[in-house]
């Protein structure tokens, strides 16, 4: 190939890569945020439909969790913790639904999924499964809620290949929520990843939706509506998944089955540390 062609493959490439390139660098505006927000109680149906039924005992969860604030060397920044909204929108939505398999990336000292284990707990049925790069998570966690916990560490220098691993011998889940790394390649990479390998009326969620497009892109590339909820300095979104129950992409030979009992799960499970 002559030097006038390679450069000409080099310009057609770029330009072609360009607008994505772009785009991943880009953020919401205020405006177009504003334009896709809720009241908290109105971020998704089954919170509509069940906040006020679920309200006292979730008062009991906030207060177990300012306790433990109180008493807890943190080992992650308090600024870390998901917000106060999408904290009771998780914890109603779990309530109302009775999800059998919730997945949540990013665990930090653990608030959310103290919420989430609260919530299943009192469902009497299903688990939850998290995800970091850390060994350290989770320092707000009891150890009885550790141990009903399926602790995925996923090494930084094979996180992607890992997280799919994982999401392979998952059971089909019902609610994800996301809260790990926010640049938009892992956010989108997450999130197209998880609604293969969710149950068709699975919910998405997502902390942080305002550090890239890849969650309004995300809802638009699959047509879902999405629900924002403005939540301190950070906004937190909803979105009902489309995909259908069928995992495309993942390994055909493994068997996906909807619920896997209580610790018969073939993931790494346990505490990490
Ligand atoms: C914002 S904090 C999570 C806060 C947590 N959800 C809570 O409510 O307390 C982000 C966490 O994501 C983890 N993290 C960073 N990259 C990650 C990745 N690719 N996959 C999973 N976790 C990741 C960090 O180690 C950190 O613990």
């Amino acid at each position: 190939m002559s030097a006038t062609q390679e450069r000409r493959v080099i310009q057609s490439s770029l330009a072609r890569l360009w607008p994505s390139l772009l785009r991943s660098f880009k953020t919401p505006g205020i405006g177009e945020l504003l334009s896709h927000s809720a009241p908290w109680e109105d971020v998704a149906d089954d919170v509509a439909a069940s906040w006020r039924d679920y309200a006292s005992e979730y008062s009991e969860v906030e207060n177990t969790l300012a306790a433990r604030y109180h008493a807890t060397q943190l080992v992650f920044p308090q600024d870390f913790s998901a917000g106060t909204h999408i904290s009771r929108v998780l914890y109603f939505i779990v309530r109302a639904r009775k999800p059998q398999t919730v997945l949540e990336t990013g665990v930090a000292n653990g608030h959310m999924t103290v919420v989430l284990l609260a919530a299943l707990s009192r469902n009497e049925g299903g688990e939850l499964h998290s995800t970091d790069v850390r060994p350290d998570v989770g320092c707000l966690l009891s150890p009885s809620e550790r141990r009903s916990w399926n602790y995925h560490l996923l090494p930084p220098a094979h996180v992607r290949t890992s997280f799919t691993a994982v999401l392979k011998r998952l059971p089909t889940v019902d609610l994800f929520f996301h809260d790990s790394q926010h640049g938009y390649g892992w956010q989108s990479f997450e999130y197209e990843a998880v609604s293969r390998h969710m149950s068709p009326d699975g919910v998405i969620a997502s902390d942080d939706v305002d550090s890239s497009y890849a969650f309004l892109d995300f809802c638009a590339t699959h047509k879902r509506e999405p629900r924002l909820v403005f939540d301190g300095n950070k906004t937190a979104g909803v979105a009902p998944a489309s995909s259908p129950t069928v995992d495309r992409d993942l390994d055909a030979a493994v068997t996906i089955t909807r619920h896997t009992p209580r610790g018969s799960t073939t993931s790494s499970a346990g505490s990490p540390n």
